[in-house]
């Protein structure tokens, strides 16, 4: 079967063709490099170089395709809240454009990347797919309305969809080719940023006032190699005319501290740090509940906080 995967010159794009490649599919990737690195696209996937708002990019890019893995899309939070434009032009009409596409090749299933940020500030933990949705920036509404359009579509034709709401994605795959590592620019995510501190450049932790045990907001993290075991399974799972949102997290939360703390262990020496204000828009506590996809998709992260911090440096190393 030949899959589809938007972004896969991406972190977590780039991934799972890696492990699509290594599992037997064959793989096509539609990337516009805007923020993806060619290089990381393993050899063996075929590479269309183009953009989801070109629909004859997007035609091209599905030829042979029975499925599409849907990653590509604008992610920083920041960003977001200064040009939205970017995000409901990229992340929803590119959705659209897709879509679009699909129908008229009549390619009927989609795993779609979406995100904690749908479900803004958490008015309890751990969250429930059913939980209220009400995101806190752009671009968490541009992936809830991504949500609402896959829904529609799968009632109106058939599309066997999933959502997949991702917490946070951190860790690092050793393909056959080597470590796909993390590499944004700039980089806004903690475990990269706590990888990187030196003493002339300590790591900000972004509020120690916060209502927690040690003050640091807390994060659910879900390794990179987890996360698309999840999506493969998604693929064999998706139901026509159903569309299901399913989260991925571990289910257990760490600490900005603990996570300076697992990463000092696992490099071998103090991580530099100093407190500064609070982040504007992050929420205290963000812990998935993963029960719905233990039962739907059968699956179960295995690779703790250690493994990925572990992962993430070995790759920066490489
Ligand atoms: N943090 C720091 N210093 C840094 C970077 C992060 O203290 O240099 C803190 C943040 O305040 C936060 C935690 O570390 O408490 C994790 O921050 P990340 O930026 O790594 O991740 P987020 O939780 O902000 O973001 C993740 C995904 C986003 C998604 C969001 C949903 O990466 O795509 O969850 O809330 F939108």
């Amino acid at each position: 079967m030949r899959i589809l995967v938007t972004g896969g010159a991406g972190y977590i794009g780039a991934t799972a063709v890696a492990i699509l490649l290594e599992k037997g599919f064959e793989v096509t990737v539609l990337d516009d490099c805007s923020t993806g690195h060619a290089e990381l696209v393993a050899p063996g996937a075929k590479f269309v170089k183009g953009s989801l708002l070109e629909k004859a990019d997007v035609v091209t890019a599905l030829e042979g395709c029975e499925a599409v893995m849907h990653f590509g899309a604008k992610s920083l939070v920041g960003e977001s809240v200064l040009k939205p434009e970017i995000y409901w032009n990229t992340n929803v009409n590119g959705t659209r454009i897709l879509l679009e596409a699909m129908r008229e090749l009549s390619i009927k299933k989609i795993v779609f990347s979406s995100t904690a940020a749908t479900y803004g500030e958490p008015k309890r933990t751990p969250i429930t797919e059913e939980d209220e949705t009400k995101p806190t920036n752009p671009y968490g509404s541009s992936k809830l309305a991504v949500d609402y359009m896959l829904t529609s579509e799968s009632i109106a034709y058939g599309l066997a969809a999933i959502s997949l709401r991702y917490f946070n994605v951190a860790g690092a795959y050793k393909s056959k080719s080597g470590w796909l590592t993390e590499n944004h620019n700039p980089e806004t995510h903690l475990i990269p940023n706590v990888l990187g501190a030196t003493t002339e450049n300590p790591l900000k932790v972004f509020g120690t006032d916060w209502q927690t045990a040690d003050g640091t907001c807390i994060r659910d993290y879900v390794h990179v190699t987890d996360l698309i075991e999840a999506h493969i399974s998604a693929i064999e799972k998706a139901i026509p005319g159903k569309h299901s949102i399913i989260n991925l997290g571990s289910g257990g939360g760490y600490s900005v501290k603990e996570v300076i703390a697992a990463a000092a262990k696992a490099v071998g020496r103090e991580i530099p740090f100093m407190a500064t204000d609070r982040r504007p828009g992050d929420p205290a506590v963000l812990i998935a509940d993963i029960s719905k996809a233990e039962k739907v998709l059968n699956w179960k992260p295995t690779r703790n906080l250690e493994v990925m911090v572990q992962d993430a440096f070995e790759s920066q190393k490489a």
